[in-house]
């Protein structure tokens, strides 16, 4: 059962590799089988021996289980920190040949006529993707697989290219910074002798691919010159090497900012560091959010005929990005019934309207049914729910006022009535005291006279 579900999960390409930083990573190599298919065989990368040594993999071919030397260390200390409960990375290998950049700005990197003998050999591409970060290594293969103790490969680490934010999220208008690193160990001490002392010249690349286009938005080669294409769209990139030490192994970094991101500019990135003969690339998938602004109207919603249909309310939701996924929800809260429940009703939504900052709006109809006076003071709210927005949502409410019971009531206006009959009732009294009082004045007179 065990070793079924191992098969099971090497199958998946999921084994679990990430308790404490781990020991292996699961792989699939991948090669051209020609007519445009592909060919996967399983594949591991040995990262620690562990006290006994390799264990012993007789389901992969030798070739295939490598026992990877990381003189740099940068592919180690990227799983160092794998969190225990993320998905296990995703990995793929592939052979590499070494060749010049193809670019044109980035010939004065191989200024020599041919591939220096120091890079001949097998090569390995290894890109690792995960939630937490993105990678990709070159490897020197050794030619044929160890025989003591186990059947395995060894293949050491020169150049390792990562970013931490593989997948970043950036608020509309708000500056993203992309985060690359490389590191950089020459494969055999012949390769590093006949370079001048200290890092490699190299190259950096940063480009968006979007809806099948790809667009170059910055190039650089420090201290090299030679002519580079104009930077876009106002990115600005460290592109430098941290130190200067003689002999390797060198990390740099090529982490590139770029101001005040909109919409157009979600895609995937890619992040190419060239150096001679050798490139190393990974990407990042950017993505746009913009949370909306959400209102009711009327508010309060006033109504003077109980018993028939009010107005219908409007939810505003406004300037949200991206268009897809908005939601809108109706709720009646209070009221009669109290306690908060979906609104009775007809609901609908209207198009969606373009703003030129790529952001869109939209307006949520509620047709409420017939209202009784005993709803008065009840709330209609509306709740909008979008990637941009916590789980919850975003809700806003307004109060059902009907008219005639919020006003003066019918027992007041009975009331008000009753009160100026009664008035009215005594002034025609007092008429009729004050004549009777002249009329005797006028006898009592007539009487003494
Ligand atoms: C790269 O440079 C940027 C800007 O100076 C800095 O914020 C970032 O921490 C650097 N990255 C690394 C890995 O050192």
């Amino acid at each position: 059962m065990k070793s079924l579900s191992l098969l099971l999960s090497v199958a998946l390409g999921l084994v679990n590799v990430v308790s404490a930083g781990p020991a292996a990573i699961e792989c699939w190599f991948v090669e051209d089988a020609g007519r445009g298919s592909l060919a996967m065989k399983p594949a591991a990368l040995l990262l620690r021996p562990g006290p006994g040594g390799p264990p012993p993999r007789p389901d992969l071919d030798p070739k295939l289980y490598l026992s990877v030397d990381d003189p740099a260390g940068t592919l180690r200390s990227a799983f160092r920190r794998y969190p225990r409960d993320a998905a296990a990375p995703h990995c793929e290998l592939s052979s590499f040949i070494p060749l010049p950049a193809s670019a044109n700005w980035a010939r004065s990197l191989t200024p020599e006529q041919r591939c220096p003998r120091a890079l001949d050999g097998a090569w390995l591409m290894v890109s690792i993707s995960s939630s937490v970060f993105s990678l990709s290594s070159l490897l020197r293969q050794q030619p044929e697989p160890q025989q003591e103790p186990v059947l395995i490969t060894m293949a050491t680490v020169v150049l390792t290219v990562l970013t931490h934010t593989p997948g970043p999220r950036i608020q509309m208008g708000q500056d993203a910074v992309l985060d690359l690193s490389f590191s950089y160990m020459p494969p055999t001490p012949e390769a590093a002798s006949s370079l001048a002392p200290g890092p490699p010249p190299f190259g950096l690349e940063w480009r968006r691919q979007h809806l099948g286009k790809g667009h170059l938005l910055l190039a650089a080669t420090p201290g090299l010159g030679g002519k580079i294409p104009a930077t876009q769209e106002g990115a600005v990139a460290f592109a430098a090497w941290d130190d200067d030490e003689p002999w390797g192994p060198w990390t740099g970094n090529g982490t590139i900012w770029l101001p005040a991101v909109q919409p157009f500019q979600e895609g995937t990135y890619l992040a190419i560091v060239h150096l001679p003969y050798l490139q190393g690339q990974v990407d990042l998938e950017l993505s746009v959010y913009k949370s909306p602004k959400v209102s009711l109207t009327p508010a309060p919603l006033v109504w003077a005929a109980p018993g028939k249909t009010p107005p219908e309310l409007l939810c505003h939701v406004n300037h949200f990005y991206p268009s897809e996924g908005l939601e809108v929800e109706w709720e009646l809260r209070g009221g009669p019934e109290g306690g908060s429940r979906k609104a009775e009703g007809q609901k609908w939504l209207s198009s969606l309207r373009h703003h030129s900052d790529g952001s869109v709006s939209l307006l949520g109809y509620l047709q409420p049914p017939p209202v009784t006076t005993e709803q008065h003071g009840a709330r209609y709210a509306c709740r909008v729910y979008h990637s941009s927005l916590p789980a919850s949502g975003r809700s806003v409410e307004v109060t059902l006022e009907v008219v005639g019971f919020s006003g003066p009531s019918l027992e007041d206006g009975i009331g008000l009535f009753l009160s100026a009959f009664l008035f009215l009732g005594l002034v025609k009294v007092l008429g009729w005291v004050v004549a009777y009082l002249t009329t005797c004045k006028d006898l009592k007179e007539k009487k003494t006279q």
